[in-house]
């Protein structure tokens, strides 16, 4: 999957992914997994599918999501995340494009996330607020923060 749209270039390609520079946003930027540790980061990411935004003239990556999914029933997205440096530029709205467009012929019966405060992007891409929040449950684990 290659997506380029005007700068922004979107592909799934693992290989593609400058997991240096993910593990800077998501360990030590990203509000719900600060201090995360790089082992588990890279199984995450290997067991994952991963979306990343690229500048399309250099090829630097500048945005990364990751999706976990059983293919077939159930997503959940997490992860998402834009350089400070290229925020305001559609690299957000690019990926969650990107993302839609590949898990749409899945299927699915519904995907899933959390946010502190980005519904307004989410909700561009057809996510709403869960109407029985009641059937619910979660088990917070170790890494568990406000938004998940
Ligand atoms: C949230 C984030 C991914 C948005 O990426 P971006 O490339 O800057 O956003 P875009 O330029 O694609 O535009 C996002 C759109 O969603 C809207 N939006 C709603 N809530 C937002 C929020 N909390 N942050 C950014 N945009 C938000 C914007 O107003 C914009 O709307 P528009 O269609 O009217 O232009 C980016 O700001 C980021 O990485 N923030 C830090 C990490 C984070 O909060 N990740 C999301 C965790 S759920």
């Amino acid at each position: 999957m290659d997506v380029v749209a005007d700068d922004i270039r979107i592909s799934d390609d693992p290989a593609e992914l400058d997991r240096d520079r993910v593990f800077q946003w998501i360990s030590g930027e990203s509000y719900w997994a600060k201090g995360v540790s790089r082992e588990k980061q890279e199984t995450a990411i290997d067991n994952s599918w991963c979306f990343g935004a690229y500048e399309a003239a250099s090829g630097e990556q500048i945005g990364f999501a990751r999706v976990v999914t059983d293919r077939a029933t159930f997503a959940w997205l997490c992860d998402v995340f834009v350089d400070e440096a290229a925020r305001g530029r559609s690299v957000g709205k690019s990926l969650m494009s990107a993302i839609v467009a590949a898990l749409e012929p899945l299927g699915l019966r519904r995907m899933l996330l959390a946010t502190a405060d980005a519904h307004g992007l989410y909700a561009q891409y057809g996510f709403e607020p869960m109407t029985s929040p009641e059937r619910w449950m979660v088990r917070p684990g170790v890494l568990e923060t406000p938004a998940g």
